[in-house]
């Protein structure tokens, strides 16, 4: 490390500790001006070729997720895109739901999304970057949150999780995250707002039962980054928690692996 970016990562840690509101700021910041660099880059590094791959892959996304959902998909369910980025995955959802709510912390990402939207269902918004209180007039039925909680630090991922759970009285809430088998999961400084965090399945499953969700499904998907794996999770909330502990008797669903 350099005399330089050690410098930076002191006054960030700082900042981080001294000034309210930073590291929702420096998350805004730092997305704005990734939006400006290089949209498509940042939002789907892999299907950034042409404008004409980036929706396709945004159709390929939305059809993994609703094989997730499989007989809870319901096509009159409102959807909200948590991290929506330029609408990529929102546009292919409002294709196949009744509404779409994209939200995202970067005013800039909104901002393209709004310009590059085809479809009429689809509503973007700027979001706080750590609550969805912008959408809950929305009433959301679906909360979706694709290649986001990833980069986002621990307490941020958290603090959406127990958001959703708010909004959800009976719902599902869909992530995807990065896992690391039988070894360490990799984790970040809280300021860092790229840097992909890891989770394990103890990490979730706590993270699970304190916000009162049931697991419906995992699904395994290949991951770009070597001897990793790409988990899409549906964790599902039903009314009542008396409900929720029954159904969690029998433990885990299994997992589903997806080539
Ligand atoms: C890798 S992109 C994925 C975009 C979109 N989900 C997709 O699949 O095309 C991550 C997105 O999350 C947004 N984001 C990052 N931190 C966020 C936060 N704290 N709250 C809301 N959005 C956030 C970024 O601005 C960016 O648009």
């Amino acid at each position: 490390m350099t005399l330089a970016s050690h410098a930076k990562v002191i006054a960030n840690s700082l900042l981080l500790r001294l000034v309210p509101n930073y590291r929702n700021w420096k998350m805004r910041r730092d997305w704005d001006r990734r939006a400006r660099a290089a949209p498509r880059e940042m939002t789907a590094t892999f299907d950034a070729a042409s404008w004409d791959a980036y929706w396709a892959s945004g159709v390929r996304d939305a059809w993994i997720i609703l094989e997730a959902l499989g007989a809870a998909y319901d096509p009159a369910h409102t959807v909200l895109e948590s991290g929506c980025g330029l609408g990529r995955l929102s546009e292919a959802l409002a294709e196949r739901f009744r509404s779409v709510v994209g939200i995202d912390v970067s005013g800039e990402m909104v901002r393209q999304a709004r310009a590059l939207s085809r479809r009429r269902n689809v509503t973007y918004l700027e979001a706080d970057g750590s609550s969805l209180r912008v959408a809950e007039d929305a009433s959301p039925d679906v909360i979706v949150a694709w290649t986001v909680f990833r980069h986002l630090p621990r307490p941020v991922m958290e603090s959406y999780v127990a958001e959703a759970a708010r909004l959800l009285d009976r719902g599902l809430l869909v992530f995807e995250v990065q896992h690391r088998p039988g070894a360490r999961q990799r984790a970040a400084p809280d300021f860092n707002t790229i840097m992909e965090r890891e989770y394990d399945r103890d990490a979730l499953e706590s993270l699970r039962r304190s916000n009162g969700f049931r697991w419906a499904t995992t699904r395994v998907l290949p991951s770009a980054e070597p001897d990793t794996e790409t988990w899409l999770v549906v964790w599902e909330r039903t009314v009542g928690s008396l409900d929720i502990d029954l159904q969690q008797v029998g433990g885990h669903p299994p997992v589903v692996r997806t080539p």
